[in-house]
């Protein structure tokens, strides 16, 4: 079952970053990722490219080649060939934890179309995704040592947080363990992003820190909005079964906040969410509850910090087209919730 006709991944590449040659060299850039990417996940046995490429060509926004190839700007070698591989090794790795996560999420759709566990089965999934690994660590390889370690800090950050997410928040503050949670699970991944591009094209040290902590602050940004849009919109918008986080139990931010209220909505949900909901009624009435609750405003409220936090790091950068572009670009990861 195909369900993805009118999914529209937004490919970063095409986004419009307000300089029009800015965006040719990204544009260009881009191009160079795809072509890589494309050859680099085709290595291997038929059995395994075919499986390998589902979800590459799938679609996908391309956002951390993207954030990988503005942070290059801040140096003298943006978008050399180390910027370029820096990327595809990004791409491949968050590519890798797709396969993989849609295995513990038990989901359905990805990118528009029959995720891997559901088109064949969770092994085929997991093997799929770990043979990406290895296609990143080989790319990784013709980098450097700095690289090589910056990314074993990246992968330990990334289990780490599906390990919480999985573990769950205990006797913790459930939106601190969220928090938590997002940090490791995505914004690790966008920060590296900003890191490695700017590290590669040859950026100071200071230059190198202020993307990172915007990737950062964006990263936490683009998974809020990801779980408000869970919630909140059909899969022709995200490409992704609604609800998949409430049928697998997790809680994320638009529900613990309206789990918190103190009101009829609130005693409801409190009620129904208990643990996993294996009803599609449940589902259902769940999402209409969450819909009249005040979780969604919460939830946009704490994107807004984070784009306030984004933007004063932004401040460090010169002035320039692709730090006008950041700004961009942290508003856009907002448009997608309007
Ligand atoms: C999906 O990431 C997983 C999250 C961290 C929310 P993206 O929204 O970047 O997925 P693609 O690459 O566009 O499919
Ligand atoms: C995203 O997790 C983070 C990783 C894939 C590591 P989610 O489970 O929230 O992402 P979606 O919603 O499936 O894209
Ligand atoms: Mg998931
Ligand atoms: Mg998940």
């Amino acid at each position: 079952m195909t369900h993805g006709t009118t999914y529209q991944p937004s490919p970063a590449g095409h986004v419009d970053l307000g300089d029009a040659e800015l965006n040719e060299r990204i544009a260009t850039g881009m191009t160079e990722v795809e072509v890589m990417l494309r050859e680099e996940l085709a290595k291997g046995e038929d059995f395994l490219v075919d499986k390998v490429t589902h979800l590459l060509t799938a679609g996908g926004k391309r956002f951390r080649p993207m954030m990988t190839l503005l942070a290059s700007e801040y140096g003298p070698r943006a978008g050399s060939l180390e910027v370029v591989k820096a990327a595809a090794v990004l791409e491949t790795v968050h590519l890798a934890t797709l396969y993989h996560d849609d295995v513990m999420d038990e989901a359905e759709l990805r990118r528009g179309v029959d995720s891997a566990n559901a088109r064949w089965d969770n092994s085929v999934a997991i093997l799929a995704g770990d043979i990406l690994f290895a296609h990143a660590s080989r790319l990784m390889s013709e980098l450097d040592t700095h690289t090589v370690g910056h990314f074993a800090q990246t992968f330990q950050d990334l289990v780490t947080g599906q390990m919480r997410e999985t573990i769950g928040a205990e006797d913790r503050d459930p939106v601190e363990h969220y928090m938590d949670v997002i940090r490791e699970k995505t914004g690790i991944l966008i920060a590296s992003s900003g890191y490695l591009g700017a590290y590669h094209a040859g950026a100071s040290e200071e230059h190198c820190d202020a993307l990172q902590r915007i990737g950062m602050a964006v990263g936490m940004i683009f998974q809020i909005v990801d779980d408000i849009i869970d919630i909140f919109s059909d899969h022709e918008q995200s490409g992704k079964t609604p609800g998949t986080d409430l049928r697998e139990g997790v809680f994320t931010l638009p529900v613990l906040y309206a789990l918190e209220e103190d009101s009829e909505v609130g005693e409801e949900l409190r009620g129904l969410l208990t643990g996993p909901l294996t009803e599609d009624k449940d589902v259902e009435r769940a999402l209409e509850l969450l819909g009249r609750s005040q979780g969604r405003q919460r939830a946009l409220d704490d994107v807004h910090r984070y784009l306030a936090d984004a933007e004063a790091q932004i401040g460090r950068l010169p002035d320039c087209a692709a730090t006008d572009a950041l700004r961009l670009l942290a508003g856009y990861t907002i448009r997608r919730v309007g």
